[in-house]
C-alpha cells in the first residue's frame, strides 16, 4: 500500500442556476452551468486502522466526525468496494466555508480520488461519480472540473467546449449561508409571488459566450435564480452586486446559494484592480483572484 496520497479539487462558480420546482423529494430539478476555478482544497490520505479527519487549520465550521463530507467520501468507497483498511485524512482548506464555492463537495471528490489511490481499488471515473452523487448534488462536478452542464439535482453532467480562460474576482463574505436555507426562501418568495416555476433550461446566450470565449458577453449572460433569495437573506449582498460596474467588472453574480460574489473581468490585471477596490470599499472580507476553467480533483503526488 502507498504511504500517502495528495489529491487537489477545485472550487466552483455557477455561471447559470436556473432553480426548477420544490421536488416531492425535497431537491430541485436544476439546469446549470458549473465552472471549476483555480482555488483548490487539499486532501492528504495516509494508511490508518479506522476512519479520521484533521484540518491543517483548526476551524470551528467544519465538522471532524462522521458529518465531514470527506469522512462520509472515505466511508462510502470504503462501502462500495468491500475495503477494510482506514484512512487519516487531512485537509488543507483554501476554499472559505458555506461559502457557495461547493468547498465541502471538493474535500468529498478529492477524498474519493486520494482513498481510490491508496487502498488500490481502481475504480473508474465513472464508477466514483456513481458514489459521488450519493455524497451531495456539487460532488461530481468537483470530481469532473472544467465547464460542465449540470441537470437533475446538479448531478447528471456534460462537459462543454468553453474557449480560453476566464478571469474572477471571489468576494469572500464575513458570514456563511446554509444552502437548505437559501433554497427555502426561494421557494417562500416564490409562493408569495404565486406565479408558475418553468422548467429549468440552460440559456444559448450563455454557451455561444462560452463556445466562442467571449468573456463581455458571459458577463452580460451570468444568471442565478438563487440570487434573490441570497440577497432577501444578505440585503449587504445587493451593495457588493452593484459595485461591479464603477469597478470595471463584466458582471458579477451571486455564486451558488452564495453569499460569495463572483465578479467576471477582463484580464488579471482587472482582476487586481476589482479585488483592491471591493476591500476598500469594505465589501468583503476577503477578495480571491482566480481563474478558470480549472480540472477537477487530481492526484498531486504519491
Ligand atoms: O445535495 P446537497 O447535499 O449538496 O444539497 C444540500 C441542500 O440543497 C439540499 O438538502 C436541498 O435543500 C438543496 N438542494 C436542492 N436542490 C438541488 C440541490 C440542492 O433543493 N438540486
Amino acid at each position: 500500500m502507498r504511504q500517502s496520497v495528495t489529491v487537489r479539487a477545485p472550487a466552483k462558480v455557477n455561471l447559470q442556476l436556473a432553480v426548477g420546482p420544490l421536488r416531492p423529494d425535497g431537491y430541485h430539478d436544476l439546469a446549470t452551468v458549473f465552472h471549476a476555478v483555480g482555488l483548490y482544497d487539499d486532501v492528504i490520505a495516509e494508511p490508518a486502522d479506522d476512519i479520521s479527519v484533521t484540518l491543517a487549520e483548526p476551524d470551528p465550521e467544519v465538522p471532524l466526525d462522521g458529518g465531514n463530507l470527506a469522512v462520509r467520501a472515505a466511508n462510502a468507497l470504503a462501502e462500495a468496494t468491500g475495503m477494510a483498511e482506514g484512512v487519516r485524512l487531512r485537509l488543507v482548506k483554501r476554499i472559505p466555508v458555506a461559502a457557495g464555492l461547493a468547498g465541502g463537495s471538493a474535500d468529498a471528490a478529492a477524498t474519493l480520488v486520494a482513498c481510490d489511490a491508496l487502498w488500490g481499488t481502481a475504480l473508474s471515473r465513472d464508477e466514483l461519480a456513481e458514489i459521488a452523487a450519493t455524497l451531495g448534488s456539487d460532488v461530481p462536478f468537483a470530481l469532473l472540473g472544467g465547464t460542465a452542464i449540470g441537470t437533475g439535482r446538479g448531478t447528471l453532467l456534460s462537459p462543454v467546449l468553453a474557449r480560453g480562460e476566464f478571469h474572477w474576482v471571489l468576494a469572500v463574505a464575513a458570514e456563511g449561508l446554509s444552502t437548505p436555507t437559501v433554497y427555502r426562501e426561494c421557494d417562500r418568495l416564490r409562493e408569495a409571488a404565486g406565479a408558475e416555476v418553468p422548467d429549468p433550461a440552460v440559456d444559448d446566450a450563455l454557451m455561444a459566450a462560452l463556445r466562442s470565449g467571449d468573456a463581455k458577453a458571459l458577463g452580460a449572460a451570468l444568471s442565478n435564480d438563487l440570487q434573490e433569495a441570497a440577497v432577501g437573506l444578505r440585503p449587504a449582498l445587493a451593495q457588493t452586486l452593484g459595485a461591479a460596474a464603477e469597478l470595471g467588472a463584466l458582471g458579477a453574480i451571486v455564486s451558488g446559494s452564495g453569499p460569495t460574489v463572483a465578479f467576471l473581468v477582463r484580464s488579471p490585471e482587472a482582476a487586481i484592480d476589482v479585488a483592491v477596490g471591493l476591500t476598500a470599499m469594505g465589501l468583503c472580507r476577503d477578495a480571491k483572484r482566480a481563474g478558470g476553467p480549472v480540472p477537477g480533483a487530481k492526484v498531486l503526488r504519491t
